[in-house]
């Protein structure tokens, strides 16, 4: 596959296929493959009404060897998992969603990004309730769908700084509702906000705890993580964000280092504590915050074309570790 596999954005591209398993009657199918990219659902399908949707993300990255990869597969089934019971939906077990993750790659070889090129495959797992409901009810059966499509940097310039903006007038999620899932309809309430973030020129938005509106919560695409001069690395602690599993990595390798890893909860007025700070996901990598406007405040971190010194130690860590350049000692590596 020849694809200008150095300026991919984060967009869709057709792939071969993806893969697919459906639950019935308390048991799951095998996971098949499917070329055509359309899938065929009932026009009362839950999942259509009343949101029985939910997501994952990782990526399969290109070693120098040839090699491909997943990167902590197990953390994103336990996730869907968890966002499941939330949403009263029947998960796919461990090793279902890691074998149909493993087939939906192999099917896929030649659209992984050659190793050196910066870009990754990207997988979206997706669970969807496709029972006919009219009656608010949940879905006794589903769909476990797996598609790839091979991606560069979230962000256009990728590991350059960017300017946030607080987002004061809308909440993602509610204090006791679906912030720690991953639904679908997550993200549909972060649209409007996301929207008037980018009209107002803030490629991303922070949303801030739902209760208060005083603490930090987390950016529409990924979590927070700031550094202080005294050497933590400090994260919120919500109850309504994702557990995110870039953050969760990050954590591990920043202890590795020396620092000391604070997750609590950061007051937006307190975010003059911070040298550097980031966005991290899946797909954000680490996105470096050189601004963040809060009302008629700016807190300013680190040089605008530059990231801080902590945070690129930690983005090389992180993709050395994916790309097979630096030793996978904590074994998050799993081969095709
Ligand atoms: N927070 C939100 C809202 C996200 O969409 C993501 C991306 O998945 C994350 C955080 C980061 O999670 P992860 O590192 O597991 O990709
Ligand atoms: C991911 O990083 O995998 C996500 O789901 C974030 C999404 C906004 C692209």
């Amino acid at each position: 596959m020849e694809l200008d596999w150095k300026n991919l954005g984060f967009q869709y591209l057709p792939t071969r296929g993806h893969v697919q398993c459906d639950f019935a009657n308390g048991v799951w199918s095998k996971p098949v493959v499917k070329s055509d990219p359309h899938i065929s659902l009932h026009i009362a399908a839950n999942a259509l009404h009343y949101g029985q949707a939910i997501f994952e993300g990782l990526k399969a990255f290109r070693a120098q060897d040839g090699t491909v990869s997943l990167f902590r597969p197990d953390r994103n089934a336990d996730r869907m998992r968890l966002s499941a019971e939330r949403l009263v939906m029947e998960a796919p077990s461990e090793d279902l969603f890691v074998e149909a993750c493993k087939l939906a790659v192999r099917e896929n070889l030649d659209f992984v990004p050659p190793y050196g090129t910066g870009a990754s495959l990207y997988l979206r797992p997706l669970l969807i309730g496709t029972e006919p409901t009219i009656g608010i009810k949940a879905s006794e059966t589903f769909s476990f769908l797996v598609m790839v499509t091979p991606v560069g940097p979230y962000y256009k310039d990728g590991f350059s700084p960017v300017e946030a903006l607080v987002m004061e007038d809308y909440d993602r999620a509610a204090p006791k509702g679906t912030g720690r899932a991953k639904t679908a309809g997550n993200y549909a309430a972060s649209l409007l906000p996301g929207l008037i973030g980018k009209k107002k020129g803030f490629p991303i938005i922070l949303f801030t705890d739902p209760k208060e509106g005083k603490y930090v919560d987390e950016f529409g695409t990924s979590n927070f993580i700031g550094i202080t001069p005294a050497g933590e690395y400090k994260t919120p602690e919500s109850g309504s964000i994702l557990q995110s599993i870039t953050n969760e990595s990050l954590q591990t390798l920043a202890e590795e280092i020396g620092f000391k890893v604070v997750r609590a909860p950061i007051a937006l007025d307190s975010l003059d504590q911070f040298t550097e700070v980031g966005a991290c996901g899946t797909a954000a990598v680490i996105t470096p915050i050189h601004a963040v406007h809060y009302g008629e405040k700016v807190f300013r971190f680190g040089g605008k074309s530059v990231a801080g010194v902590t945070l690129t130690k930690l983005y090389k860590t992180l993709q050395g570790i994916q790309y097979g350049e630096i030793p996978d000692t904590h074994g998050w590596l799993v081969k095709v």
